[in-house]
């Protein structure tokens, strides 16, 4: 007789983040005694600013412990709309067109929900963050990858974009500053992308979560360009930029029919965001920034080190990243498969690092580091690569 203790067949589609399974197999080294410099988190390093944390325990002291509305305390949605003003030139209205969420990834979790039904395809970039392939896969969607090529600075061509409108494409996600390969998109990209998305009729999944993580020049949001916010969906949070991963909180902007959508899914998942959380992000946003800046600064630093380091040694050809914290070396020439060196490195060198191809089928041939830790860790990890590298 057949057992019903089976699942349902949406798991099968559901995918993870490798970066949780190589923390996994690393820590178990650990606890072996192992000594593992770790590449391959993507979190900062820096703790949370004092400013941040003493009013979370301030609040939490004052009773800020219960249900909050469930699109998020009004002077937090407020706080994020002007400074989203300040930033991008956005005009949001705080009342209805944000949405406080744990995290980033509930974001784009029920943003995905509300809008893709089964049969739609979404455009997205390839490498990118694992989570958008999985939920689009979950609701049945049907991704459609483009390359982010290395001759392009690993920054998507609008021409590229334009080729996979079909008649079932529904949605285009774009992540910029890019995660895993540090590109940013230019201001006449996001443009034409824009205009993609307004002749074509298409939502656009703007995640912008490491923008205030970027180098040489400006971020450019989708969010700045005319009549998008009626179709975009902008994801951002704290995680990165204040160095709040653990906290759990992030935000979604949109127009108040997605808003509102979205708001009846994080009713029936988590009600909403904690309350005490809450209120030290409004400080985050409305205190001092030059907390941000000085981490930007000292990132700043570490890809300049990973970059340099990595280009010395032999078979590794590394870019400099524009943005986020990560790179995104081109490991072809050492003829080794990404995820053999991922486990070679961490065996070996006692390096944990991420493959190219955990971030989609065009990742492969690369590695992916992240530089969001010491800069002595950073010098480290490279001459144990270097090291374990030239025995190949
Ligand atoms: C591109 C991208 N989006 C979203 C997230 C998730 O952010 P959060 O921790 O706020 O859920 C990450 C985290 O690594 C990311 O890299």
């Amino acid at each position: 007789m057949s057992s019903k203790l089976i699942f349902a067949d949406r798991m099968s589609r559901v995918g993870t983040e490798t970066a949780f399974e190589v923390v996994a197999m690393a820590k178990e080294m650990e606890k072996k005694g192992v000594d593992i410099v770790h590449l391959e988190i993507g979190e900062p390093d820096f703790d949370t600013p004092n400013h941040i944390k003493n009013e979370a325990v301030k609040a939490l002291k004052e009773g800020f412990t219960h249900y909050t509305a469930a699109p998020g305390i009004q002077e937090l949605r407020e706080s994020i709309a002007s400074h989203l003003e300040e930033k991008f030139g956005a005009d949001i209205n705080p009342n209805n067109e944000v949405l406080v969420m744990p995290g980033a990834k509930p974001g784009l979790f029920t943003g995905i929900l509300s809008i893709i039904d089964p049969g739609d395809e979404v455009i997205m970039q390839n490498p990118s963050f694992p989570i958008y392939e999985s939920v689009v896969r979950l609701v049945n969607g049907k991704p459609i990858p483009i390359q982010l090529r290395e001759e392009n600075d690993f920054r998507l061509n609008p021409e590229d974009v334009r080729r996979e409108i079909s008649e079932k494409t529904k949605m285009i996600i774009l992540n910029s500053p890019h995660n895993p390969c540090g590109s940013s998109l230019l201001k006449k990209e996001v443009k034409e992308l824009a205009e993609i998305a307004r002749e074509n009729d298409l939502w656009i999944m703007s995640d912008e979560i490491y923008s205030d993580i970027i180098y040489d020049e400006e971020h450019h949001s989708m969010l700045s360009e005319p009549e998008m916010k009626e179709r975009t969906i902008l994801i951002h949070g704290f995680s990165k930029s204040y160095a709040m991963t653990g906290w759990r909180l992030g935000y979604a902007i949109g127009n108040p029919e997605i808003i509102s959508r979205m708001t009846k899914l994080q009713i029936n998942i988590n009600s909403c965001a904690t309350a005490f959380i809450q209120k030290a992000a409004i400080k985050a946003l409305n205190g001092p920034q030059d907390c941000v800046v000085e981490m930007v600064g000292e990132y700043k630093r570490r890809r300049d080190a990973i970059v340099k380091g990595l280009n010395r040694i032999e078979g590794f050809d590394c870019k400099t990243p524009t943005g986020a914290f990560y790179v995104f070396p081109n490991i072809k020439k050492l003829g080794m498969k990404s995820r053999d060196l991922m486990q070679y490195l961490l065996n070996d060198a006692h390096v944990a690092a991420l493959h190219g191809d955990a971030f989609g089928i065009y990742g492969t041939g690369y590695m992916r580091f992240s530089y969001a830790t010491s800069l002595e860790n950073i010098i480290e990890g490279i001459e144990r690569v270097k090291k374990t590298v030239e025995k190949i």
